[in-house]
């Protein structure tokens, strides 16, 4: 049975599953300085909207950890450093900002009586970050199961599993909820290009917990509604706005037109740390664009013409009317989701949720 964090801390050091080399090597990173996080980050050894959040937050701890300052204020002063770079690490993602904005409101929330306090409650945070990921996880994960009929094709896309976030997974936790319920389940996996994680990760995912399931080209997911049946699709998040648009891996909108066309119900499982009710909609979400070569490089060959140039968008939002249900760790909300998000944010505010 997998079960391995994504990211932990373990001897004064952060240690990542590598997800670059993975189906074909399960490898363990060890990190003892905060800036190679922000290059974990950015070439993806780390990915997924939580687990680059608890990745800034064991950053930050590092950072303090790194600091030679022997006052706070010029511990303050590296951190500042540390957070803007972790800040500038990838942009769509709002978990990774959220992240930084609790440590950065614990570095500067309190009169700290000296270095050693600051780091300890630094760690502290990030484990606490790490820790709620989980257990906020499993609460989304029983919440989205019951939306899982008893028996069940389930289309998802890129990799919304165990290592997107510390552990347990956001759409992939919904399914392995459902599982271990005894729900009788398919997946049908989204390969997911440029990257692969439906194929790499999404599918290892599901082989090491023995779900069956099924890798398609990006493309098949239209054909498959219409002749081989598909109950309902569920992705992961990468921000929803305050209207309930919803930025995810590129593709996600694509299967959310096809998912209404053929009437099928169309999912995202994601943590109250997805929502960004600072956008009023997802045109204002930034969109991640990566390297050329990501889409263009194939086993080391160009695939197309030199000369043709290849774009290479890393997410998409999908408007918030194709959305059937957004399944947080506080229940399934529905549309209207200008509403029914609005609320739920005024609950969390008051405290009363
Ligand atoms: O570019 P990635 O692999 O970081 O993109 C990840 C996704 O799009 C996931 O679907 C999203 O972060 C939700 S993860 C629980």
């Amino acid at each position: 049975m997998f079960d391995t964090r994504s990211i932990y801390w373990e001897n004064d050091q952060i240690c990542m599953i590598n997800q670059i080399v993975l189906p074909g090597e399960f490898k363990i990173e060890h990190y003892d300085n905060w800036k190679d996080v922000v290059a974990a980050i950015k070439t993806m050894v780390i990915r997924g909207a939580p687990a680059i959040g608890a990745a800034a937050a064991f950053g930050m701890a590092m950072a303090a950890r790194n600091s030679r300052a022997s006052t706070v204020e010029t511990m303050q002063a590296d951190l500042q450093v540390a957070h803007d770079q972790l800040a500038a690490s990838r942009p769509t993602a709002v978990n990774l900002f959220w992240a930084l904005k609790r440590m950065a409101k614990l570095v500067h929330g309190k009169n700290w009586a000296g270095v050693d306090e600051l780091r300890a409650a630094l760690l502290h945070e990030a484990q606490c970050i790490a820790d709620e990921d989980v257990e906020v996880n499993k609460r989304m994960g029983a919440h989205g199961a019951a939306l899982v009929p008893q028996k069940a094709t389930i289309n998802t896309h890129c990799n919304a599993g165990s290592l997107a976030t510390v552990f347990w997974g956001t759409a992939l936790g919904v399914v392995r909820s459902a599982w271990e319920q005894g729900k009788d389940i398919h997946v049908f996996v989204d390969e997911t290009r440029p990257r692969l994680q439906g194929a790499r990760l999404t599918a290892w995912e599901l082989k090491q917990l023995g779900i069956p399931h099924t890798v398609f080209s990006d493309g098949a997911s239209g054909h498959n509604m219409r002749r081989r049946g598909v109950d309902l699709c569920v992705v992961g998040s990468d921000r929803i706005a305050a209207n309930g648009d919803v930025a995810n891996k590129i593709g996600t909108y694509n299967l959310a037109v096809v998912a209404k066309e053929n009437g099928v119900p169309f999912y995202v499982a994601a943590p109250w740390s997805t929502v960004d009710m600072s956008l009023m909609h997802g045109d204002l979400i930034p969109i991640e664009a990566r390297g050329e070569d990501e889409g263009a490089v194939i086993e080391g060959g160009r695939v197309m013409p030199e000369g043709s140039p290849a774009g290479n968008p890393a997410f998409d939002v999908t408007p918030n009317y194709l959305v059937t249900g957004i399944v947080t760790e506080y229940g399934v909300l529905r549309q209207p989701y200008a509403v029914s998000l609005r609320k739920l944010a005024d609950q969390i505010e008051a405290g009363e949720r």
